[in-house]
């Protein structure tokens, strides 16, 4: 879909890769942005509108979706990431329902809350930011992973549903972004700035998923291979 002239909702877009959307946004001509965060009274974005926005309070999606019908590109950015001792960890279950509820079941909500005005509005599109970990797990982010790979079954389905409105569904792949997410991992991080300029292209140039850096491409290119990087992610030091 064609950014410029677009009016764009971005969940998380206070700080991080959400930060970096609304400021690609802004930069390509988006004609307005709406920035979905927990704490309006706290955003320091300029030039756009802000809407409060919990995944973790259905009213709040539900109140930001009727508020912004003229709506055409929703970006699913938020998200929470929390490591856990292990895949045995007794904790796992509780850890992975919050991220869950905030991750996969907030996402989908989104995706309701939002959808019939995106269609109504086409051409348009809804990008749903994902991960590498969409298709590995390491042990430490075992829950966090299982989430994300809900949200790209859903986005799955969701594309199919929605191809015949011409409405654009978009996955977003990426290994590591240089985030408060991803502060204490030392490891190789693309800027997020990069990260959503690339993605903005894919959107841009009619892409249904988007593998913005080498190691999401990695990790998907040997998902059929007999040495898949799934099979023994290396550990992070
Ligand atoms: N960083 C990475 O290495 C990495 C890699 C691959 C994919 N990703 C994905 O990229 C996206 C952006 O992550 P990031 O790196 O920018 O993370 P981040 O710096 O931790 O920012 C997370 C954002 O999500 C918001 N958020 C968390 N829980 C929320 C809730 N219940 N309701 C509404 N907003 C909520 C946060 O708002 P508050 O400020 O209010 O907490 C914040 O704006 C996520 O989908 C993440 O999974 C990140």
């Amino acid at each position: 879909m064609q950014i410029e002239g677009s009016v764009a909702f971005v969940t998380g877009a206070n700080r991080g890769l959400g930060r970096a959307f609304v400021q690609a946004l802004q930069s390509r001509g988006a004609t307005k942005v709406y920035a979905g965060v927990r704490n309006p009274d706290r955003l320091t974005l300029s030039g756009v509108v802000p809407m409060r926005f919990d995944l973790t309070e259905p009213a709040s999606i539900a109140a930001a979706a009727q508020h912004c019908r003229d709506v055409t590109l929703l970006i699913n950015n938020a998200a929470l990431g929390k490591v856990n001792v292990g895949a045995l960890d007794t904790a796992f279950i509780d850890l992975s329902r919050e991220m869950f509820e905030t991750n996969f079941y907030g996402t989908v909500r989104s995706c309701q809350a939002f959808a019939p005005a995106i269609v109504g509005n086409r051409p348009s599109a809804i990008m749903n930011v994902l991960s590498d970990a969409t298709w590995f797990a390491r042990p430490m982010v075992s829950a966090y992973s299982a989430t994300k790979s809900a949200a790209w079954s859903y986005t799955n389905a969701l594309r199919v549903e929605l191809r015949e409105t011409d409405t654009q569904v978009v996955g977003l792949h990426v290994g590591f972004i240089d985030t408060d997410m991803a502060r204490d991992i030392d490891a190789v991080k693309s800027s997020p700035d990069f990260v959503a300029h690339v993605a903005l292209d894919g959107l841009a140039r009619g892409d249904e998923e988007v593998l913005a850096d080498e190691q999401s491409r990695l990790v998907k290119r040997t998902l059929s291979t007999e040495d898949g990087y799934y099979l023994d992610p290396p550990p992070l030091v």
